[in-house]
């Protein structure tokens, strides 16, 4: 296993070490707010109040100096963290040979697609056709119109607290006002189920899992007659759901999904977006579970500094896409693919075992959080380096922390130099998604920070 000390080098030293006496400093404020008169304020984070300037690693700068630990590696992008050094090389040595290619083939997009070929999930390994996107949203649009293609059937099955992607079908699957609100209508033909989220489930677990109830209802829905769901393409799952909240339901539910799809004819489509490219501590997090998918969408980790996205099929279905039928003028980039190639051996490399690290920090991580009972956290759950902590008013109510009270711990933090981004369906939950290669001192001191940023709430 890589050592801490080869880990520490991957990252600027002393972080964090703030030199302003407020954030955003004198450079950042600026910068803000040049950026409201330039940017659109439909991005994301458009309230985020810092500004990168520089990132190594797990660490980032703001425009004036200030140095941050990330543990939100860019929104779970960097899985490998920010310009690793072979990331860099291989950026230096492809911008010298190709970059742009259009959709047509160039030989490190070839090389890409045989190795997601290798790296994919049982069902799909050795037996998948990649189509390549620039972002997650665009390969749910995509992965969305492949189901139908091939099953010929209309509908798409998704569930509550999702997020695919805000584009028009993608929209339809993802939930949560902010993302939908006077953006209608979207794609028609969509149905929402329950996600086995345990904590906020609506039905009884008392005789019976969450995971198993979520289960069995697509199961009713799917193979009862007189519900409406009787023409669906695919049964699209976050196999551990992201923006709703890092939740991560137990094997059995996206087995259940399987059985159900199996039995109606539905395809079973896995959104890696955010859960993929090794975070859960297996390089698909629907491995957790055994489940052979039809489709599987990458983004995020996969692409890391540059983007790339996409999504895998099965070969047998693939070969029912009419040619030419979906092109992509930036499709696969020669750059991004290099990109894309050198994260991925970087997450295989036997030598790091960054995907073991993930598992076991991950664990450790869990283990120090509960320990602290800290009594604003009525949960503490996740996968791997993908951690969700739910905050609440008080444990027995189960209120969610107020939005305002959230605001104040992301900004007291990166006061105190650490950058968290949270989520969840009231944007309570606190999540931890720091780079596979994040150093322990580093880890852990941000988990210190942040806990003893709830005391100020
Ligand atoms: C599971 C999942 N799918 C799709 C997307 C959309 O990806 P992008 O923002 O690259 O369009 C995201 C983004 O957060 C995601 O988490």
């Amino acid at each position: 296993m890589i050592s801490e000390a080869e880990l520490e080098a991957l990252s600027y030293p002393g972080a964090p070490r703030m030199v302003t006496t407020s954030v955003p400093g004198p450079r950042s404020q600026e910068s803000l707010r040049r950026s409201l008169d330039v940017e659109s304020m439909a991005r994301g984070g458009g309230d985020f109040p810092l500004v990168f300037d520089q990132g190594f690693g797990v660490t980032v700068k703001d425009p004036d100096g200030n140095l941050y630990i990330d543990i939100s590696a860019g929104v779970g992008v960097n899985s490998v963290g920010r310009c690793h050094p072979r990331v860099v090389e291989a950026i230096q040595a492809q911008s010298q040979r190709l970059m742009h290619a259009s959709d047509i083939s160039n030989s490190k997009r070839v090389e890409l697609a045989a190795t997601l070929a290798e790296v994919m999930p049982e069902g799909l390994r050795g037996n998948c056709i990649s189509y390549f996107t620039q972002s997650g949203s665009d390969a749910l649009e995509a992965a969305i119109k492949f189901a139908k293609r091939v099953t010929g059937r209309q509908q798409i099955l998704a569930f509550h607290g999702a997020y695919h992607g805000v584009w028009n079908a993608s929209n339809a699957l993802t939930t949560g006002n902010q993302y939908r609100s006077g953006y209608g209508p979207f794609m028609p033909g969509v149905i929402h189920a329950p996600y086995p989220y345990a904590y906020r489930f609506p039905f009884d677990t008392t005789t019976k899992s969450a995971e198993r109830i979520a289960g069995e209802y697509v199961n009713y829905l799917l193979n009862t007659r007189y519900t409406g769901a009787d023409d669906v393409a695919a049964v699209i799952v976050e196999p551990v759901q992201g923006e709703g909240g890092y939740v991560a339901p137990a094997p059995e539910f996206l087995q259940l999904l399987r059985k159900a799809c199996d039995e109606s004819g539905a395809l079973l489509v896995v959104d890696e977006v955010q859960a993929g490219a090794g975070r859960t501590g297996k390089m698909w997090a629907v491995e957790h579970s055994g489940v052979r998918p039809d489709m599987l969408t990458f983004g995020k980790g996969m692409g890391g500094d540059l983007p790339m996205a996409g999504v895998a099929l099965r070969t047998d279905l693939a070969r029912q896409i009419p040619p030419g039928s979906q092109p992509g003028t930036f499709a696969a980039n020669a750059l991004s693919a290099a990109v894309c190639l050198t994260n991925i051996a970087l997450l295989r490399d036997p030598k790091l075992e960054l995907l073991d690290r993930a598992r076991q920090l991950g664990e450790e991580t869990l283990e120090r959080v509960r320990a602290r009972n800290h009594p604003r956290i009525g949960e503490v759950r996740g996968r791997g380096l993908m951690i969700g902590i739910e905050l609440v008013e008080d444990r027995d109510s189960r209120t969610p922390l107020a939005a305002e009270k959230i605001g104040r711990i992301v900004v007291e933090s990166l006061r105190r130099g650490v950058i968290m981004v949270p989520c969840g369906r009231n944007g309570n939950v606190l999540r931890l998604m720091p780079s596979l290669t994040i150093p322990r001192a580093y880890l852990f001191s941000a988990l210190e920070i942040l806990l003893s940023v709830l005391d100020t709430v």
